[in-house]
């Protein structure tokens, strides 16, 4: 029995696939320099020598992330909510004539894959749809092996429901509560999909929000070492109450890279 949590993801990103909506956007002129240079891994201090690695694109659906690294050599899983997102992956995939496995699930349950079965986890946007980032945590952290990798990008929590709609003529007005899980929605930016009259009706994203100290502490109670954290900022002198101004003031994610260590912390309070 799926949940209204599922239920919402489910239909929200199916209609986005059917409105062509950005992130369901497969890449189709990468090569593996543009690969590379799309996924970063050097920033993040993660090898990008792939051949053979094994690699699960966690709610990562769409064809972008999951052809980059199979053109890199990498044994790629794509797990999402979304039919639609993971048969973008799979016409991607033939588009390069490389393989790779699609599982359809909910992120907060993993038990469709092995235990200690991936070198790395990249987790793109997507920890807010759900309204407890722990449980995924646990999951991930049973899934990857031990000294593997935990990539993540995600709202940043103190901005989160926050838009440059929110401008007031002299800043962004901060209004909800720093909470855990509390709900939130914003509508989709113009340029995420085309609205055409006749076009695809899409609800809002619902969101909930991680604080930082759960996201960190979440991340550390699963054995999870923080390697490297960016805030990811806009450029400067934008028109103010601009996306990109909204950027420059309120970075809106965080991007994360964590090495699985479990039992290297413990102690530490003694
Ligand atoms: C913003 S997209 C990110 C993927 C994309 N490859 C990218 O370029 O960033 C968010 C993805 O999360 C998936 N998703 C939403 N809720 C989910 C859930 N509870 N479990 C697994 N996947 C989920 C959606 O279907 C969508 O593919």
């Amino acid at each position: 029995m799926h949940d209204d949590v599922y239920r919402y993801n489910e239909e929200r990103w199916q209609a986005l696939v059917a409105a062509d909506a950005l992130f369901t956007r497969p890449m189709l002129d990468l090569d593996k320099e543009k690969a590379r240079a799309y996924l970063g891994l050097e920033k993040l201090g993660i090898s990008d020598n792939l051949a053979g690695r094994k690699v699960l694109c966690l709610a990562g659906g769409g064809g972008q992330q999951s052809v980059a690294f199979a053109l890199l050599g990498a044994d790629v899983t794509v797990f999402d909510i979304s039919s639609g997102q993971l048969e973008r992956d799979r016409s991607a995939a033939e588009h390069y004539g490389v393989g790779i496995r699609t599982v359809q699930g909910d992120m907060r349950d993993l038990s469709a894959l092995d235990d200690s079965s991936f070198d790395l986890v990249w987790h793109p946007y997507s920890l807010t749809f759900v309204p407890d980032c722990r449980v995924v945590f646990r999951e991930v952290a049973r899934v990857v092996r031990e000294g593997g990798h935990y990539y993540l990008m995600c709202a940043n929590p103190f901005f989160s429901g926050l838009t440059h709609d929110s401008w007031n003529g002299d800043g962004y007005t901060l209004k909800q509560p720093y909470t855990d899980e509390a709900a939130t929605s914003y509508p989709d930016q113009e340029w995420v999909y085309d609205r055409k009259p006749d076009g695809h009706l899409v609800r809002e994203p619902r969101e909930y929000r991680q604080t930082l100290s759960r996201i960190v502490n979440g991340l550390v109670g699963e054995g999870f070492m923080l390697t490297f954290l960016l805030e990811v900022q806009g450029g400067r002198d934008a028109e103010p109450g601009s996306w990109e101004h909204f950027m420059m003031v309120a970075p809106p994610w965080l991007e994360l890279a964590c090495q699985y260590r479990p039992g290297s912390l413990e102690g530490r309070g003694d």
